[in-house]
């Protein structure tokens, strides 16, 4: 990869709550290359919205990095004062929010909510620069231009959702991170707005982290994919590897589970079970207690993310064969 526009390090952040710590994010450490997609994917739970809010630094107070680097084109956002980071946020790494089409003012015209996120950043901007630039967005989007002067309850939910991605992308950042933007969407719109983030995100040679826990949604927006579990990373590779070899027994099963990624008839294999409480998470490697492959040094050891192949790496005692055999 050439040198990559963001780069997690040893990232690590819990919450504190009143019944001990919450291990949500636990050294987690990724590339994400300019203009390239990588998808996170995992059950609910396993800490994906976690590290979408630790890159941007949007933490709620009982949460703490215990660790770890975020780099952004070199700068570390784990230095930055709060200041600093304002600054960064948005402009240079911005988030369309997991249900995010509520978000919008029920009070305020759509257009003059981004025109007013655009005034905050660029202090010199004209409101007819502004509303030019909106224009922009919403052609980019997808959306008639002549929509920005409605109000919210005026849009219906995937115009919304639109419209949130409008302004995520108002500032032109160098990463955006779209966490389930269109899982309260129906399938088609869901689609049809999928389709778009792929095309923007490659049209404006953005990096673009896409966060679900739908494995064929991820396949889908994805150059590679990055599998979460309980708060730890499974499994790195590019989405063909992913999808055509996987050698984590979780991502197996998390692929199974869905039906007929490329249309395919598969046989739908259940995968028993939750995630863990990371209250309390169980020993060794965090899948063991669900794993088909599990053995006695599954519940005591950690495994490390190790490269099996070329630019595929997995965390598991004993992955699967190859060709999955
Ligand atoms: N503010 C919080 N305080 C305590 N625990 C939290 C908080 N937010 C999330 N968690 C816990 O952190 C873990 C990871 O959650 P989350 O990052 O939302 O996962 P995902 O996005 O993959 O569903 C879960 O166990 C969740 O209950
Ligand atoms: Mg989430």
């Amino acid at each position: 990869m050439a040198e990559p526009i963001l780069s997690v390090q040893d990232l690590t952040m819990h919450y504190t709550t009143r019944k001990g710590d919450v291990w949500a994010v636990d050294n987690i450490s990724f590339d994400l290359g300019k203009g390239e997609s990588l998808g996170l994917v995992g059950e609910s739970g396993c800490g994906k919205t976690s590290i979408a809010i630790s890159l941007l630094r949007l933490l709620p107070d009982n949460a703490h990095f215990l660790g770890g680097q975020i780099r952004l084109a070199g700068t570390d956002l784990l230095k930055l004062s709060d200041d600093e980071m304002l600054k960064y946020r948005w402009m240079r790494i911005s988030m369309i929010f997991q249900a995010a089409m509520n978000a919008l003012n029920p009070v305020y015209r759509v257009g003059d909510q981004i025109i007013e996120a655009l005034q905050t950043h660029f202090e010199d901007m004209s409101v007819a620069q502004a509303r030019e630039r909106v224009a922009e967005l919403f052609d980019l989007v997808g959306l008639d231009p002549v929509l920005m002067d409605r109000y919210p309850h005026e849009f219906s939910g995937g115009m919304r959702q639109r419209a949130i991605i409008a302004m995520a992308l108002s500032c032109s950042p160098d990463v955006i991170i779209a966490d389930e933007p269109t899982t309260a969407l129906d399938v088609i719109v869901q689609d049809r707005i999928l389709k778009q983030m792929t095309k923007i995100q490659k049209e404006l040679d953005m990096g673009m982290i896409y966060i679900s826990h739908d494995i064929s949604v991820i396949a889908e927006v994805s150059d590679r994919i990055a599998v979460m579990y309980a708060g730890r990373m499974a499994e790195l590779a590019s989405a063909v590897n992913v999808f055509e070899r996987p050698l984590h027994p979780y991502t197996f099963a998390l692929m199974s589970a869905f039906p007929s990624i490329k249309g395919e008839k598969r046989e739908l294999v259940a995968l028993p079970g939750e995630p863990p409480d990371l209250l309390h998470p169980p020993s060794g490697c965090r899948f063991h207690p669900r794993c088909p492959r599990a053995t006695e040094v599954c519940s005591k050891e950690v495994p490390p993310l190790e490269e099996k192949e070329p630019d595929h790496f997995v965390a598991c005692w004993h992955p699967m064969e190859a060709n999955n055999g």
